[in-house]
């Protein structure tokens, strides 16, 4: 019987973590050490503006009060901390395999919080009315099963919608998204952070920026695992925002 090919989120970064075996464990590690300063690089580095783009792009996706709703790779909580301000309900199941990113947003929400990853949900199938994941898509093992597992978990008519950081497509872009995202923005969370782990994380996100397979194959993804009505929405040339309904 054929097999569906691997969707890898971008190729094996050698340089960080040797081979494919090692990802998970190196991505853990590092969330986890940057954990308790991970929102100030988000308030110093994004000027505050990560938060209303993450509110704006919720209602987009017809969030309303009295959903079900699941945040993926939730991190310290600010698409959760975004979606209570929307329903005004702390009621989301948040998932993380980072117990230290989780332990610094349970000192802010009183949500579920499940430790556990994308691509093998720890929850039961056709549960809720909204899946997001906020800038995790590229620390998935494989897109198609990380998909596949949002389209279990929504109920029929549900919708997923994931936020993402893409490679600009003109060359002026390119020049200022690698000066701020590869050079300044590491540098600020040295500043910021006095630790080294910061500089990693940050010079990592840009890599795995710079890697990441072509929004057209997200795109192409969601669609092969059922979804319809898939688009994307853009901001600045990088901010990518995708949306996708399951048949109800
Ligand atoms: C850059 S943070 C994003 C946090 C938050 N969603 C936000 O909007 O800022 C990425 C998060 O993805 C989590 N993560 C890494 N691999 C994951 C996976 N396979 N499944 C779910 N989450 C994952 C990390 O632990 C980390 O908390």
């Amino acid at each position: 019987m054929e097999t569906d090919p691997e969707r890898k989120p971008h190729p094996v970064l050698k340089d960080y973590y040797g081979d494919e075996s090692n990802k998970r464990a190196f991505v853990d590690d590092l969330f986890d050490r940057t954990a308790p300063y991970y929102d100030r690089i988000l308030r110093f580095g994004f000027l505050g503006t990560g938060q209303a783009y993450r509110r704006y792009s919720l209602k987009q996706s017809g969030l309303q009060p009295d959903m079900e709703v699941l945040d993926v790779a939730t991190g310290t909580g600010p698409v959760a901390e975004e979606i209570r301000k929307i329903t005004g309900d702390e009621r989301i199941t948040c998932v993380d395999p980072s117990r230290g990113m989780i332990d610094v947003a349970r000192g802010k929400l009183n949500s579920r919080f499940i430790q556990g990853l994308a691509e093998d949900l720890p929850v039961a199938s056709e549960q809720f009315d909204r899946v997001y994941m906020g800038y995790g898509l590229r620390h998935v093992r494989d897109l198609r099963e990380a998909f596949a597992e949002y389209f279990r978990a929504l109920k029929p008519g549900g919708r997923c919608m994931i936020l993402e950081v893409s490679r600009p497509r003109t060359k002026r872009q390119m020049v200022m998204a690698r000066f701020y995202f590869r050079d300044f923005i590491p540098f600020l969370s040295r500043v910021l952070t006095r630790d080294p782990d910061g500089h990693t994380l940050m010079r990592y996100f840009w890599e795995t920026i710079d890697q990441c397979v072509p929004p057209e194959e997200i795109m192409e993804t969601l669609e092969s695992v059922g979804f319809e009505d898939v688009h994307r929405e853009v901001q600045l040339g990088v901010f990518s925002a995708y949306m996708a309904t399951r048949p109800a």
